[in-house]
């Protein structure tokens, strides 16, 4: 099958720059955010994008026009009923991406694939609340979308090879590098990531080093590019806890139980650079 109309639903961190990678690759992009307010700020940022790399001589300016030109937003879900692809971006609260489900596959048009972009979450429990099982599946973009070059194509044990060769196929003419995952708590790549970065918080909380030192550590010593407390802020705090309660609910593993500091920040709003604070201060 042909994917040349995309949908997003959620216009936060990861919806916009979906909204970017597949505007880029050629699809026409519908983003559907729940204010014309978040709306418009998700425009504003993927022009500033787009201006960014122009200026860097990333792309030419007709190249940024021209991806500009293939996306817009609303407000309604029904805006996405012609495409050929939906992809979910919202928060990560199976509650809430069960409800929009079940909703996208009233208002999809049959043959569409509903896919999410979930960190963490069950696949085939989404899959399960729509007439289409066998057209879901998780599509795990990484951030910041438009630069980090993997995909997780999350396959649940009701999805048609169909689908899955729709989305692989996709996510190579985004110019990505797809890896099929099965459907499990963290996939590949969070299920390795996260009992690092939460041991990280444990050992800040002990007193082990200050934040910047156990970042200077990890770079120096792991060559890593940023160290546990940036990614963790640049992740978001609340996103991070999250996932580590999906991980703990599903393993029962005692390094995936979020460290109480993490907690108290995001009861705190401290979600990190979207909030302006969290491990480090972003309003300077
Ligand atoms: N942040 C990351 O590094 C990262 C990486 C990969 C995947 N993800 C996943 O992507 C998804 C979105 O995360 P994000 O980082 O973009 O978060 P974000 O906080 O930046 O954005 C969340 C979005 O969800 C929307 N939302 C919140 N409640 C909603 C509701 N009740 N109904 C509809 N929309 C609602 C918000 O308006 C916003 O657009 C999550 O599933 C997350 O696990 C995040």
């Amino acid at each position: 099958m042909t994917i040349s109309k995309v949908g997003i639903l959620g216009s936060g961190i990861m919806g916009s720059g979906i909204a970017e990678v597949a505007a880029a690759a050629g699809s026409l992009v519908v983003v559907r955010s729940r204010s014309q307010t978040t709306a418009e700020s998700m425009l504003a940022g993927l022009e500033k994008s787009l201006a960014r790399q122009v200026e860097r001589d990333k792309r030419t300016v007709d190249d940024a026009t021209a991806i500009r030109s293939r996306v817009s937003a609303t407000t309604s879900i029904a805006d996405l009923s012609d495409c050929d692809l939906v992809i979910e971006s919202v928060v990560e609260e199976i509650g809430i991406k069960r409800a929009l489900f079940n909703e996208l596959d009233r208002v999809v048009q049959h043959g569409a694939i509903l896919a999410t972009n979930t960190s963490t979450l069950s696949v085939i429990d989404l899959a399960m609340e729509t007439s289409r099982p066998d057209q879901v599946c998780g599509l795990h973009f990484f951030n910041p979308a438009p630069a980090m070059s993997l995909v997780e194509i999350v396959r649940p044990l009701c999805a048609s090879d169909a689908t899955i060769d729709a989305v692989h196929s996709f996510a190579l003419e985004c110019g990505k590098d797809p890896v099929v995952v099965k459907d499990q708590a963290g996939f590949v790549v969070n299920a390795l990531l996260f009992p690092y970065l939460n041991n990280a918080v444990r050992l800040l909380e002990q007193g082990v080093a200050t934040k910047e030192g156990i970042d200077t550590a990890m770079k120096g010593g792991c060559g890593f590019p940023m160290g546990p407390f940036a990614l963790l802020d640049l992740v978001g705090l609340d996103t991070s806890l999250a996932i580590l309660d999906a991980l703990y609910a599903e393993f029962a593993d005692p390094n995936f139980a979020p460290v109480p500091l993490l907690r108290r920040m995001v009861s705190a709003g401290q979600f990190g650079k979207k909030s302006g604070s969290g491990f480090y201060d972003y309003r300077r």
